[in-house]
């Protein structure tokens, strides 16, 4: 995964090397965080969060935090905001994962819920029930980010780093591995498309191992077209990210490892209403999975 600053400043070959002295805290927060091309990409959502609501008022998360977030990084959406696919994408994807989140926690009041790749998400705001519990995970860069920008806002939600792409993830987040403990809800969002195919497994096989019966995880994921093709992506695009992981079958997600279950699978088509739904069976028969969608995967009853 390329892992270069976002924004270079090109100096030109005459201008002298800056003197060697303490760097002063210019720039906006945003610049100075000097995000990498794939953290960096967690604007992307961030401005959709923001802002969608103008564009795709029936879709409009009313998300408490986001344009402050925005404010407080100095951070300029404006052209992210002309990918409006993308936009409808991230609004589509907040609702069903808040849906998703109130349907576990009406179930398990008092379960704990696991953002993997958090950015600058704030589902708690939506899916706190009083007693359950929430923990917010991500790259060291991003993790210093976010503590200053939304810092814990009760002893029910914590932070920790995190690097999916390390083996060993589950038990360094102390998430639960008793046969009997309350099951877990792991979002993953924006993420995994992100990471290579073998990591990719090796993330859902860990969940597969570990994971509590009852226990959910919400992914999204793309066609496997779309890999290698960043570039091409009006918002990701600039960043520099790579598509690195998309599927040829929903089916493939189940099939790496016998404990999961592909419960549900959702395609952004229904985001477009009609007309979307007609291109999603026109095109499916050549993609074999939806463009762009969401999987809630489960684990069969039994020991992890
Ligand atoms: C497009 S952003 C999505 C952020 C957030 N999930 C959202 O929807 O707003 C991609 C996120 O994936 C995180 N990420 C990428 N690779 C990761 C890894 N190996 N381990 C943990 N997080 C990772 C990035 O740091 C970034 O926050």
């Amino acid at each position: 995964m390329p892992q270069s600053p976002t924004r270079r400043t090109a100096r030109s070959p005459r201008s002298p090397a800056p003197p060697a002295r303490a760097p002063r805290r210019t720039g906006s927060l945003l610049q100075r965080a000097q995000l990498p091309p794939v953290p960096s990409t967690l604007l992307i959502p961030l401005a959709a969060r923001a802002h969608g609501g103008r564009y795709f008022p029936w879709l409009d998360c009313h998300d408490a935090v986001a344009q402050a977030l925005l404010t407080q990084l100095g951070a300029d959406v404006n052209s992210t905001l002309d990918d409006l696919p993308t936009v409808l994408h991230v609004l589509w994807r907040t609702r069903a994962i808040k849906e998703a989140g109130r349907a576990f926690f009406a179930e398990h009041p008092q379960a704990l819920g696991v953002n993997l790749g958090c950015g600058l998400t704030h589902h708690f705001q939506w899916l706190d029930t009083g007693a359950n519990q929430w923990l917010d995970a991500d790259l060291p860069a991003v993790m210093a980010l976010r503590k200053p920008l939304l810092p814990l806002p009760c002893p029910r939600v914590r932070h920790a780093d995190l690097d999916l792409s390390q083996p060993g993830w589950w038990q360094r987040l102390g998430l639960p591995v008793q046969r009997n403990a309350l099951p877990v809800l792991l979002v993953c969002e924006g993420v995994l498309m992100y990471l290579q195919p073998t990591q990719v497994h090796a993330v859902l096989a860990e969940f597969a191992q570990h994971a509590p019966p009852g226990s959910r995880m919400v992914l999204d994921v793309m066609t496997r077209q779309a890999v290698g093709c960043a570039a091409r992506h009006a918002s990701v695009g600039p960043t520099g990210a790579e598509f690195r992981w998309g599927v040829g079958r929903m089916a493939e997600l189940a099939a790496v490892h016998p404990r999961l279950r592909l419960l549900r699978e959702q395609s952004v088509a229904e985001g477009y209403g009609w007309a979307g739904i007609a291109m999603d069976m026109l095109w499916r028969p050549w993609l074999g999975a939806p463009l762009y969608g969401l999987a809630t995967l489960g684990v069969r009853d039994g020991s992890p």
